[in-house]
């Protein structure tokens, strides 16, 4: 997928559901951040940055009522919001995406190692291994983001939040891309992005994202 496509891909993420603007931005570094850490080409980096920039598209299929409810889901709402991982595939091949990292990680950022994720229930290495990355990403920026009902953010939050990881490893989150993330986040290399978003900093553009991040390839 083009670069300006996946750009106008993200924006209408952005306006479907305002409040997932700053999470995007971040899971993107973070994403870059790991594939880096792996030593992966220039290529590489890029697909799985624009990968993560998609990864909610299938949100836009989700209604208004449900996704952007106040309130606790019902079980009901819960499995219409659980849609969005299949419906974010079928969007992306009518977009004529056929990138298998853009697909894989669409598709599959919900999987669990113990098969009990979905949309699928791929077990362990069943799961592409992007998706598995990514979803301890995704997770790890849903548990250090500022919410109304959180106490803790930064370093607090991020403590507990790989505390979270390391006890649901091998069955909720991979093992070794818990192992990885938790790796890179104790360099201390990770926490400009756990902070930048979380103080009222304005959401940069995306192409300025990339320009500003350290493992942009130069
Ligand atoms: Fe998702």
């Amino acid at each position: 997928m083009q670069p300006s496509l996946v750009q106008t891909m993200v924006r209408l993420i952005e306006l479907k559901d305002l409040s997932t603007a700053a999470h995007t931005w971040r899971v993107v570094l973070y994403t870059r951040a790991m594939a880096e850490e792996a030593g992966l080409s220039h290529t590489l980096i890029e697909r799985l940055t624009h990968a993560a920039a998609l990864h909610d598209i299938g949100k836009l299929d989700i209604p208004d009522n449900v996704l952007q409810k106040p309130a606790r889901l019902d079980p009901h709402e819960y499995d219409i919001i659980k849609q969005h991982a299949a419906l974010g595939h079928t969007r992306l091949l009518e977009l004529d995406d056929s990138d298998r990292i853009d697909l894989d990680l669409v598709r599959h950022h919900h999987e669990r190692p113990d098969g009990l994720g979905y949309p699928d229930g791929l077990r362990g290495e069943q799961i592409p291994i992007a998706a598995r990355h990514f979803g301890v990403i995704d997770t790890f920026d849903a548990l250090t983001s500022v919410r109304p009902y959180r106490q803790q953010i930064g370093e607090r939050a991020a403590d507990e939040a790989l505390e979270l990881l390391a006890r649901e490893a091998g069955t909720r989150y991979d093992a070794q891309s818990v192992d990885m993330f938790t790796r890179l986040y104790r360099t201390g290399r990770l926490e400009w992005i756990l902070h930048h978003f979380n103080d009222a900093v304005p959401i940069l553009p995306f192409d300025a994202i990339r320009q500003q991040s350290p493992w942009s390839p130069k």
